[in-house]
């Protein structure tokens, strides 16, 4: 007989994602009740594989994009973190409609009945959002955006982020959701997938195959990348802080490092004797194409706020990567997981009011 649950219960999207699954994990270690729903568009069952057999995980393989399973599962949790999106630029650039669609509407179906039931939410941002600085000062929470123009189409996702921020925060004002605003730099660990353009998994991949490693452009761009442990530290931290409530924070590392850097350190760690090769960004993508030329995020405001900061250094970062690709090789084709299979689960007895009603709200 499963248990009856008095544990408090959070709401996942995208919780079978790279960030979602290990933020499922470290909410199940920290005792909540967690629900992911994911389409598996870009997760993996293989993700959550190893938390399927416990009573208080549930899987619910659906979309964001469907009111009637967001409005049942949104009534029996407590929190939600929003992480379901149309995520990595190679998607992005192939399939703007997809993108657009599931980042705006996706975001207004949750932001709706989260705000309808009364549920702290959590939205993840992005720092594409600040779009095109040229320069490498750090970027606080209040930058202005750089932006090209619209036909351009890498713009559709950091367009389609900062339109999820405008509702939540206008959400917020007018109708009262409590929300907090995440805008992640790029993260990274075990179980990315290089498939969409992510470019550690990529460069670990291609090292561990003794393949040649692509430097899109010539390499000068440079990133921060912050490890998904110090990550999902943030988001539930700033979840658990009430004062955080329709505010933006940055979360990231501010160890920098060019793309060709990164490429060379990669090939060091794993002994590879991989070379590079320069692609031009227009030969990997198409026209539509630009790039950020640095990203380093302003951390004051998180660390003030929840006494937070990135932890663990790039180094133990590409270890980690290393390692589990060593381990369970490179992360699944999303698209070799064949017909998803929608696990319904209603532990809680509880049902929510129809999701007519929403509508008119
Ligand atoms: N990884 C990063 O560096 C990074 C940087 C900035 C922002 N983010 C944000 O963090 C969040 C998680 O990203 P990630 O890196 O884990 O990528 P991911 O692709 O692994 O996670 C996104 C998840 O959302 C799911 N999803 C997509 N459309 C859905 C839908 N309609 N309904 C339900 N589920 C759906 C996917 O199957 C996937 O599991 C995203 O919102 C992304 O924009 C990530």
């Amino acid at each position: 007989m499963e248990p009856i649950s008095t544990r408090r219960k959070a709401l996942v999207t995208g919780g079978a994602g790279f960030i979602g699954s290990h933020l499922c994990e470290a909410l199940l270690n920290d005792g909540w009740e967690v629900y992911a729903l994911d389409d598996l568009s870009t997760g993996s069952l293989d993700n959550v594989a190893h938390l399927r057999e416990r009573w208080d995980f549930h899987l619910v393989v659906d979309s964001v994009l469907s009111p009637t399973v967001v409005n049942e599962l949104v009534y029996k949790c407590d929190v939600v973190y929003h992480l379901a999106a149309a995520v990595g630029v190679r998607l992005i650039v192939e399939q703007p409609v997809h993108t657009l669609l599931t980042n705006v509407r996706g975001t207004e179906v949750i932001l709706e009945h989260a705000h309808r039931f009364g549920k702290r939410l959590l939205l993840a941002s992005t720092s594409e959002v600040y779009g095109d600085h040229r320069d490498q000062t750090p970027l606080p929470e209040d930058a202005r955006r750089v932006y090209g123009p619209t036909t351009a189409r890498r713009w559709a996702y950091a367009d389609s982020k900062a339109m999820d921020e405008l509702l939540a925060l206008a959400y917020h004002q007018e109708r009262g959701l409590d929300c907090v605003i995440v805008r992640l730099f790029n993260t990274v660990g075990p179980r990315q997938s290089g498939q969409y353009g992510m470019v550690i998994p990529r460069f670990v991949e291609r090292a561990l195959a003794g393949e040649p490693l692509e430097i899109h452009g010539d390499g000068t761009q440079t990133r921060c990348f912050c490890h998904v442990a110090d990550t999902v530290r943030a988001l539930s931290a700033l979840m658990e802080s009430p004062e955080t409530s329709a505010e933006i924070y940055n979360v990231g590392s501010q160890q920098s490092i060019s793309i060709l850097d990164l490429a060379q350190r990669v090939i060091e760690m794993t002994r590879s004797e991989s070379e590079l090769a320069f692609v031009p960004y227009e030969e990997v993508y198409g026209l539509g194409i630009e790039d950020m030329y640095h990203r380093v995020p302003a951390t004051e405001k998180i660390a003030a706020a929840i006494g937070w900061q990135a932890t663990l250094d790039l180094d133990v970062v590409l270890a980690d990567v290393i390692k589990h690709q060593r381990t369970a090789g490179p992360a699944p084709d999303p698209a070799g997981n064949g017909a998803p299979q929608r696990e319904w689960e209603t532990r809680s007895g509880a049902s929510a009011p129809s999701t007519a009603r929403t509508a008119s709200e």
